[in-house]
């Protein structure tokens, strides 16, 4: 399932980074976006996430994603996310660096009880204004189209569009952590949206041994040391396990 060095490698870290994506969510019971029945197969990202949608149809905009957040109320973290929990106070308890860079906007690795987490993508349950720097976690849920308080400007999710660029300061110190870990997990992602999938490159290019999990190859799966082809929720608890009694 995983190998024995693996283990050896973590236990041997200083520095260690996990990238997450829609996979390790998707044992919640949260559709992913490319997988057969993901999201970005029933709806057209240009129509929902992008400034452009927003501008024009802001009330379509606003109720899919009222829609999204009320599948995420419902759902409670897998046994993934915990067990990135566990192997995140591993490394607590060792005085270690451990860092857990998401593409997930659904709140779960903190709800889990994942501390050092860096969201590169936003996150649904957060807002901001489309005009002033405002921003805030609560809206009234009644009104269709939430304002501003301070400008009276539409509020709209803080999350990264189509074509938006990251946050700056969470791109920044992920890239820092990239290259400067010494194991990198990618776990549930395709890798195929930039600029998170270029940050297992900055890190194998740095030396760090770097392991792909995902039942599936991925795009980038080639450039991994190690494949484990097994869903988050198996294999996480696993390695979660050996680590505390070795
Ligand atoms: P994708 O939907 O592109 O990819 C999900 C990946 O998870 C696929 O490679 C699946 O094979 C894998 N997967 C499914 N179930 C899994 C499981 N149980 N354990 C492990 N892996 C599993 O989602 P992302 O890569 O997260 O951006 O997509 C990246 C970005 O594209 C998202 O953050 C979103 C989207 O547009 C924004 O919203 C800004």
């Amino acid at each position: 399932m995983f190998s024995d060095l693996l283990i050896e490698k973590l236990q041997n870290a200083d520095s260690v980074v996990v990238l997450t994506g829609a996979g390790i969510s998707a044992e919640s019971g949260i559709p992913t976006f490319r997988d057969k029945d993901g999201l970005w197969n029933n709806f057209k990202p240009e129509e929902l996430a992008s400034m452009d949608a927003f501008l024009k149809t802001p009330e379509r905009v606003w109720q899919w994603y009222k829609w999204r957040q009320e599948l995420i109320n419902n759902v409670q973290p897998n046994l993934g996310h915990y067990a990135l929990v566990e192997i995140e106070n591993y490394f607590i308890a060792k005085n270690k660096i451990f860092s857990l860079i998401t593409q997930n906007v659904d709140d779960l690795h903190k709800k889990a009880g994942s501390k050092n987490i860096y969201e590169l993508h936003g996150n649904i349950m957060k807002y901001k204004c489309v005009n002033c720097n405002y921003k805030t976690d609560q809206i009234d849920q009644s009104v269709g189209l939430p304002t501003c308080i301070q400008c009276g400007n539409n509020l709209r999710p803080d999350i990264v569009w189509f074509g938006e660029e990251l946050p700056e300061q969470e791109l920044d110190k992920s890239f820092n952590l990239a290259e400067s870990c010494d194991v990198f997990l990618s776990i549930g992602t395709s890798g195929l949206i930039y600029p998170a999938a270029i940050l297992p490159v900055y890190a194998i290019d740095e030396g760090a041994y770097s392991v792909e999990i995902n039942p599936e190859r991925s795009p980038i799966s080639y450039l991994f040391n190690e494949e484990i082809r097994e869903k988050a929720g198996n294999v996480l608890p696993q390695i979660a396990k050996r680590l505390k009694i070795e």
